[in-house]
């Protein structure tokens, strides 16, 4: 059976505010998949929305709401914020759907069945805000806990715990062994480190329902309910199991689709998630997916955070970045490209307006914009708009970056992608420099050399519109309409030197990115 390309992302907390950290994700994400699609696999992309805990109970209940109805109210505007950044999900989780928590339900009682979990009382403290119990090695050094954990409160009570302790070997064997299940090197290196220097605890994967009623029933005991990281996680697979995932079926004991067998997702290619919940991913999510007999996702990448002007983002301090704010303004190619362009998948990254705009106005409307406009007003000016006889004097320099670009889009490596591809668009507005097309037409002596030069310019912007496309899937798609072709760039091997056919009639040439008049001070 094939086993289909399948990434995925964190899911954000449903009742937080959608902002340029959640964005970066889920684009780099997308940017992942359409590229996988455009070399030719099948890719499915996950993304959605963790609801359950105590926050949101307490929320909706001073909201005169039920959890569900504040969580639905909710789930619109992610959903739509998903749909304004063109993520090209195939699915959206939420973790209240009943597909997600029979899944979890299934693997809470296979693994009681099996034996790893265990009953005891807990006494210590708690952090609601954060959902986590704390140790004294939680405590600052004179005694208090820190704010980030806000109210703090004494607990005395009988949860079920999964046994960890001796688990720690083989996922640091496995860890040394498969150094591409953590990337970059260096969150590798902090978790091997953590294991290697910390005993586990073993984690407590409920809650007391007297407490919290707002999580997935625990099928074997009705008094509590699930840990939200357990609920969680779980998400990864059980959208594969609903999708009728045969590996995912097998390990939760219910019966695959025979009548429409579907290839299987599992395991993941590629969790993509950020730096704060690295420790869930790497640590208790393989640990969990091994008590399960499945296999163990093939890559964790992690991102890191972005902040604004130097500072974190924070809504009370109103250092925020609202993506949606900067999509009405500027486009949402104008944004994703930003991201991306700007940030490494790895160290952390610092918005500022100022860099938006040099590299909105540098980058996308002069370069790129300019070459396309460029270009195609010259053709028509000199050729009525129709693609002269074929010409390959820029066909070795286009493919020399092809391949580089397409290696680095195998290796997820998004902003070198972008930066080679640039470099094409800067070969080509070097090519208009040296080649002077406006000086050939003046004479008819050159009308060949002139044919030439022009051909070769609309095959680069056409090639460019192609590997363009995983990340400015609508610019792409607008230089294509521009060049007269009706169909998608989103094929990568229609990069091949040659795909503009002789003879084209190009489209209404438009700018791509305008510049923006600034105001007069
Ligand atoms: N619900 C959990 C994830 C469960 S995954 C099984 C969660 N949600 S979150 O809403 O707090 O965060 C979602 C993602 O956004 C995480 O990967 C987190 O690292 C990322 N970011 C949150 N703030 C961020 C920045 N300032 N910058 C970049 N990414 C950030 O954690």
């Amino acid at each position: 059976m094939s086993k289909r390309f399948y990434v995925t992302t964190a899911i954000d907390y449903v009742n937080g505010e959608p902002h340029v950290g959640h964005a970066y994700e889920k684009v780099i994400a997308d940017v992942i998949a359409r590229a996988r699609r455009s070399l030719g696999a099948e890719a499915f992309f996950l993304t959605g929305l963790d609801e359950h805990g105590q926050k949101i109970q307490q929320t909706a209940l001073s909201k005169g709401k039920s959890p569900q109805e504040y969580c639905d109210e909710l789930a619109i505007t992610w959903k739509s914020f998903a749909a304004r950044l063109g993520l090209s999900n195939d699915d959206f989780v939420r973790t209240t759907e009943p597909r997600h928590k029979q899944a979890v339900q299934a693997i809470l009682s296979r693994l009681h069945t099996a034996g790893y979990f265990y009953k005891d009382t807990y006494r210590g403290f708690y952090s609601t805000k954060e959902e986590t119990f704390l140790t004294d090695k939680d405590r600052l050094p004179d005694g208090s806990f820190p704010a980030s954990y806000g109210e703090v409160t004494e607990l005395f009570e009988d949860n079920y715990y999964f046994k960890l302790k001796d688990q720690q070997a083989w996922l640091i064997d496995y860890i040394e062994k498969n150094p591409g299940f953590i990337s970059p090197d260096h969150r590798r290196n902090e978790m091997l480190g953590f294991l290697k220097n910390n005993t586990l605890e073993d984690l407590c994967i409920t809650r007391p329902a007297d407490r919290l009623q707002w999580g997935i029933p625990v099928p074997f005991d009705t008094n509590f309910v699930t840990y939200v990281w357990f609920d969680a996680l779980v998400n990864y697979v059980s959208i594969p199991a609903a999708h009728g995932d045969p590996v995912v079926a097998s390990a939760l004991g219910s019966q695959p689709s025979t009548s429409n067998p579907q290839p299987s997702l599992w395991p993941a290619d590629i969790h993509v998630i950020g730096k704060d919940i690295l420790k869930f991913h790497a640590v208790y999510w393989p640990i969990m997916l091994k008590a399960m007999g499945l296999p163990l996702p093939k890559q964790i990448l992690v991102h890191g955070w972005w902040q604004k002007n130097g500072e974190k983002l924070s809504k009370t301090t109103g250092n925020i970045v609202d993506p949606i704010a900067v999509i009405d303004e500027w486009g949402l190619d104008a944004f994703r490209f930003y991201v991306v362009r700007e940030l490494a998948i790895g160290p952390d990254g610092n918005w500022t307006d100022e860099g938006f705009e040099m590299r909105y106005e540098s980058e996308l409307a002069k370069k790129l914009g300019n070459l396309l406009n460029r270009s195609l007003s010259m053709l028509n000016r000199y050729r009525t708009g129709i693609t002269p006889v074929r010409s390959d004097e820029l066909a070795p320099a286009a493919a020399k970056i092809v391949a580089e670009t397409r290696a680095l889009l195998e290796q997820n490596e998004l902003q070198a992608a972008l930066q080679s591809i640039w470099s094409l668009v800067n070969h080509a507005n070097k090519y208009i420099d040296d080649t002077a097309p406006f000086k050939l037409a003046k004479d008819p002596a050159h009308a060949k050399r002139l044919d030439e030069v022009l051909y070769n310019l609309v095959e680069i912007c056409r090639i460019l519109a192609v590997l363009l496309w995983p990340f400015l899937p609508g610019t792409a798609e607008k230089m294509y309409r521009q060049l007269g072709l009706n169909n998608s760039p989103d094929q990568f091997a229609a990069s091949a030197w040659g795909g503009m056919p002789p003879g084209q009639k190009i489209g209404d040439v438009t700018p791509l990115f305008p510049i923006k008049e600034k105001p007069k001070v």
